[in-house]
């Protein structure tokens, strides 16, 4: 058996989306100094980790996951100097650096991908996916997640290549060993530089049929359709053991695989242990998919599926948030009456499972979704393609715009809101995406200054994680509770056991009495600001974590 990392499960990670995060120089945009001025407020908060969103040179035709240049940083975002007075600070608080690691494809801007277009026959020919035209077409019907055709037409060479995400996003081609070892090469310098993880961007599609057969799926509005035959090849696998032998194990850095795994059994293939691919996996799933069918009982369906699949052979990514995903109180909480409880609850949900817990930037504030004006004044290319798609299918642009509000990953990507000014505190200019208005009520300053915010809760949290060790490495029980809203589990290690309850509707529940026997101190409540715990009737979003009473000695 391989042994487990241990110190990844001491981790809370905490997610920063450097474009939104802080700006330091007034041009609207957020920044590494940016991140370094408020690396104090990190401390405070109790994180140790910080997965940074791409920082690299990148064109940000999908906002820095498009790089241009592996080993330099976004101009915009400040100087590789930068990056390393950030990396000492970091390191001097104790906090680990994860970076994102996109290599399923580059931008089209990237010198190697300006050298493999220029002809047929050139050095980097081969590190890209080329195919020759299909009767004067694209090579096969496939879409690309971004909208359009995932093929692109290059006069230089008389071919298609292939772009899974945008056309300024042309996939690597893996199957090329000179474009593995370059990639090695540059992971290998980023660990040489004290980066002590990577989460992997989009790693389930490296390997590519290659005969291309069309997709046997129904086509969308603009006629291409998702591949059936990408996500999870066991070429893919195989890259993936490739890199974690080279670099991962032996360096032992830590890993975060962003993964399209629809079942437990397929994400077990990238996280169990014996496999030896990732430490842990966060999952995608398209917003749409979530919103149509996200359930408490589904939640914790899914989440008992995959504990027990994993246990003792694997580890968990949690999160309920990222740059990818509407915001986590305005899906699955209450971001209107019961806005601050419900924030709470789902964060004293998270932070109760066994796992690693990821706190996506402005998460810790109960940040909520926004309406955005127009369809203009959204940024991401996504939600502008869903909106494209939904007038092709024949919806008013109302509705179409109403749709793209719902799923937009602007949501998340509007600048976090660190005071109750005009711009929030995040810049002296005018910011790249809107602030949303409700800043004047949901800031940082405010929720610093209450003992009963949000962001307490969040710091009482970790701080709580952080001393128990049930949280930590504990076992996990679900309990039943005869009500599909009522989730109740224990987390118990042989000398401590927690037990907690959590109300996800807007209704007053009732905790059975044979589960309540089981609850000594109240740690911990979503009701803080009301004088906590009061009774079996837990009122709406109401969660709370209890100490398991000790068993009376025999007398
Ligand atoms: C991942 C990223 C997402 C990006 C895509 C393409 O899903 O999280 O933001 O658009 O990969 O790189
Ligand atoms: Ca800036």
């Amino acid at each position: 058996m391989i042994k487990e990392k241990d110190w990844i499960k001491d981790l809370v990670i905490y997610q920063i989306y450097p474009r939104s995060f802080y700006d330091a120089n007034g041009d609207g945009i957020g920044d590494l100094p940016g991140v370094l001025q408020k690396l104090d407020y990190l401390e405070e908060l109790g994180i140790n980790a910080i997965w940074f969103s791409p920082v690299y040179r990148s064109p940000n035709d999908d906002n820095g996951y498009d790089i241009s240049g592996y080993q330099e940083i976004m101009e915009e975002f400040g100087t590789m100097e930068d990056w390393e007075r950030l990396r000492d600070a970091c390191k001097e608080k104790g906090i680990r650096i994860i970076m994102d690691l996109v290599v399923n494809h580059s931008s089209d801007e990237h010198p190697w991908f300006l050298e493999s277009r220029s002809s047929r026959d050139n050095d980097k020919s081969e590190y890209y996916i080329w195919r020759d035209p299909l009767d004067g077409h694209e090579p096969n019907n496939w879409a690309s997640a971004f909208g359009g055709s995932a093929w692109e037409y290059v006069p230089e060479r008389g071919q298609y290549y292939f772009h899974y995400f945008s056309k300024k996003q042309p996939d690597l081609n893996w199957a090329c060993p000179r474009l593995r070892e370059e990639i090695f090469h540059m992971i290998d310098w980023w660990v040489d530089k004290g980066v002590d993880g990577f989460r992997v961007d989009a790693i389930s599609y490296l390997d590519k049929p290659r005969d291309f057969p069309d997709s046997t799926q129904p086509p969308q509005p603009d006629g291409y359709s998702f591949p059936d035959t990408l996500a999870g090849r066991p070429g893919t696998h195989a890259y993936i053991r490739e890199m974690n032998q080279r670099i991962y194990t032996p360096r032992n850095v830590l890993t975060v695989g962003e993964v399209s795994a629809p079942t437990v059994e397929e994400l077990g293939n990238y996280v169990r242990t014996d496999r030896e691919e990732f430490d842990m996996a966060i999952p995608f799933v398209p917003p749409v998919v979530e919103i149509d069918t996200w359930s408490p009982d589904k939640l914790r369906h899914d989440i008992e599926e995959s504990y027990e699949a994993l246990k003792g052979n694997g580890w968990w990514a949690r999160f309920f948030s990222n740059h990818d995903k509407p915001r986590q109180v305005s899906l699955y909480g209450d971001d209107a009456q019961y806005w601050e409880v419900s924030a709470k609850l789902l964060a004293m949900f998270l932070h109760s499972l066994p796992g690693t817990p990821f706190v996506y930037q402005g998460e810790e504030i109960g940040m909520t979704n926004v309406k955005l004006p127009s369809i203009e004044d959204y940024n991401d290319l996504d939600t502008i393609n869903t909106y494209r798609q939904s007038l092709l299918s024949g919806m008013t642009p109302e509705a179409a715009l109403t749709r793209a509000r719902l799923i937009s990953r602007d949501n998340a990507r509007t600048p976090m809101q660190w005071d109750d000014s005009e711009q929030g505190g995040f810049t002296t200019g005018t910011p790249w995406l809107k602030v949303n208005p409700n800043t004047a009520k949901i800031n940082v300053k405010a929720q610093r200054q209450d003992p009963h915010s949000v962001y307490q809760c969040y710091r009482q949290l970790i701080a709580l994680r952080k001393k128990s060790p049930s949280l930590s490495r504990g076992d996990m029980t679900f309990l039943e509770t005869g009500c599909k809203e009522l989730i109740a589990f224990t987390r118990s290690t042989p000398g401590e056991a927690l037990i907690t309850f959590h109300n996800f509707s807007g209704q007053e529940l009732t905790i059975p009495d044979a589960l309540l026997s089981a609850a000594g101190e109240a740690l911990l409540s979503s009701y803080d600001r009301e004088g906590g715990y009061r009774g079996p009737v837990l009122r709406p979003y109401e969660s709370v974590i209890f100490r398991v009473k000790k068993p009376k000695p025999p007398q």
